[in-house]
């Protein structure tokens, strides 16, 4: 039986070991994880991360092909694969802070592999990471005088969150990079040998190790893009009356363009997008690319601009103060069906409400915990309600942030009545039904459309 080590138990090694555990059942697979909290619920029945599906697939396969472990150490010496997972934050300090990628924890992560490791190993990059980070892993790993030889590959992850199960299970590609040297090419196939159990062969693209990295950055920087384009476009839409959605219809049925990620927002949030766009950026000024670091740099000037905008045009729309007014966020979330907060473009929106003296009152079904940590420095100004009906009492304004189906099922009359007049809907997701919400009463200011007001 081969065994599989994966070190990190986050988004991403958790959910894609416990695929990999179901779909290979002659593999052991072990996730070990610095963290004695996370993988303690992970062997428990709340995750320490929520996605649909992920509980179930867990259940399935827990304590009989897959382990979560504290000891780093024996999994490494029992491991055959070894996926390394850590995070890599954008740095805080130093050089490059703000921008490059802060690769403590993986250099940590490669002295321990190579303390520990006793036979060959092959070592696969699952974070993503600035190009050119497996060779620095290499490096340390056959400094001095090794006796077992170690294969760095690259394997990038595409899961999104809120559909990680499913993106794992049914991958658009899976993507290996890999030296082209005999061990090289060996350590290639043993790794798709293991996603080859689920995944058709020739959605498994081989390149180079170097193409492999690019190529996470550049997926998650051209995604974002198509946001930020979209975005921008929603501006001009809402000086024009040009309305965003018969936009992105019109350019989406284009088959060069194609549909998919034209929905215009109040902006993108997650782990990946802004932390990889600048480490691109970091990358290209590295390199003297000054013009293309300044291209990419823009999708996240965008963005930010976006998030400021969804503000401005509350602030407008309210007589130009939100001041004392209590305005009930809906969703922290960065995107429907995930706990997870990071980056969201509710942090930014919530902290201008606060600056502007807003009495603002936070609502969401799975990341309420989050939000209370990522608002931690406005104390007490700031209310978390599970409820919705009860974060809208009185509330002048519904500001929707996150997509969940739940908030377009809600009953908006209820809503309305117990709200204080007029009553406002910023729906910075485009997800409601906007005529009946006017309907109502309600004066509605979607995304890149015009507003529907009784005023
Ligand atoms: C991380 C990276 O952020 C992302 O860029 C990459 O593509 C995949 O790995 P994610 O899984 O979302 O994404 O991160 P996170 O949920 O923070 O999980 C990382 C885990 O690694 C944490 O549980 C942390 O405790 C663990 N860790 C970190 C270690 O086990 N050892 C370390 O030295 C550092
Ligand atoms: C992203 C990539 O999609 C994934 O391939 C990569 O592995 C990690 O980064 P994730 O951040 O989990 O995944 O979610 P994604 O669905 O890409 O959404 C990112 C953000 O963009 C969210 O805030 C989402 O609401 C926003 N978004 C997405 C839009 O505003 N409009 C769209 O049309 C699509």
């Amino acid at each position: 039986m081969k065994t599989i080590l994966c070190i990190g138990a986050g988004y991403v090694g958790g959910p894609t070991m416990a695929m990999i555990a179901r779909k290979c059942p002659e593999y052991r697979v072990v996730v070990v994880d610095i963290d004695a909290e996370r993988i303690r619920a992970w062997q428990s029945d709340r995750l320490p991360i929520y996605e649909p599906g992920l509980q179930d697939l867990v259940k399935a396969t827990l304590n009989k092909n897959l382990f979560f472990s504290m000891d780093i150490a024996k999994g490494i010496e029992e491991a055959d694969i070894i996926f390394v997972s850590v995070n890599t934050p954008t740095k805080t300090f130093g050089q490059g802070a703000g921008r490059a990628a802060d690769l403590q924890y993986w250099e940590k992560t490669a002295r321990q592999i190579k303390a520990h490791a006793k036979t060959d190993k092959i070592v696969v990059e699952k974070s993503t990471l600035p190009v050119r980070t497996a060779e620095a892993m290499e490096r340390i790993l056959q400094s001095g005088n090794p006796t077992v030889h170690f294969e760095v590959l690259s394997n990038p992850e595409f899961l999104a969150e809120g559909t990680a199960v499913k993106d794992l299970e049914n991958a658009d590609r899976v993507l290996i990079g890999g030296h082209d040297t005999e061990t090289g090419r060996k350590a290639v196939k043993a790794l798709a040998d293991v996603y080859e159990h689920w995944i058709p062969r020739e959605r498994i693209l081989m390149t180079s190790v170097w193409s492999s990295e690019l190529s996470k950055l550049a997926a998650n920087a051209v995604l974002a893009q198509r946001i930020s384009s979209i975005n921008s476009l929603s501006a001009i839409c809402e000086s024009t009356e040009a309305d965003i959605t018969e936009v992105a219809r019109a350019i989406g049925m284009d088959a060069r363009i194609g549909s998919r990620f034209l929905n215009a927002s109040v902006g993108f949030g997650g782990s990946c997008f802004k932390k990889d766009i600048l480490n691109l950026v970091y990358l290209c000024q590295h390199y003297g690319l000054n013009e293309v670091a300044a291209y990419w740099e823009q999708v996240v000037t965008m963005n930010q601009y976006q998030e400021d905008r969804f503000v401005q045009r509350m602030i407008a729309a309210m007589f130009n103060t939100v001041a004392g007014k209590r305005i009930a966020v809906f969703g922290f979330a960065f995107k429907a069906d995930t706990g997870d907060t990071r980056e969201s473009p509710a942090i930014r929106v919530c902290h201008s409400l606060i600056e502007e003296r807003a009495a603002v009152v936070i609502t969401d079904p799975k990341a309420l915990n989050n939000a209370r940590k990522d608002m931690a420095d406005c104390g007490d100004k700031i209310v978390y309600e599970e409820d919705p009906y009860r974060a809208a009492e009185g509330a002048h304004a519904l500001a929707i942030m996150t997509d969940w189906a739940e908030y377009k099922a809600l009953d908006y009359r209820r809503l309305y009545a117990s709200m204080s007049k007029p009553a406002f809907i910023f729906d910075g997701r485009n997800c409601l039904n906007h005529r009946d919400l006017f309907e109502i009463g309600f004066n509605v200011y979607p995304i890149g459309k015009k507003p529907l007001s009784h005023l």
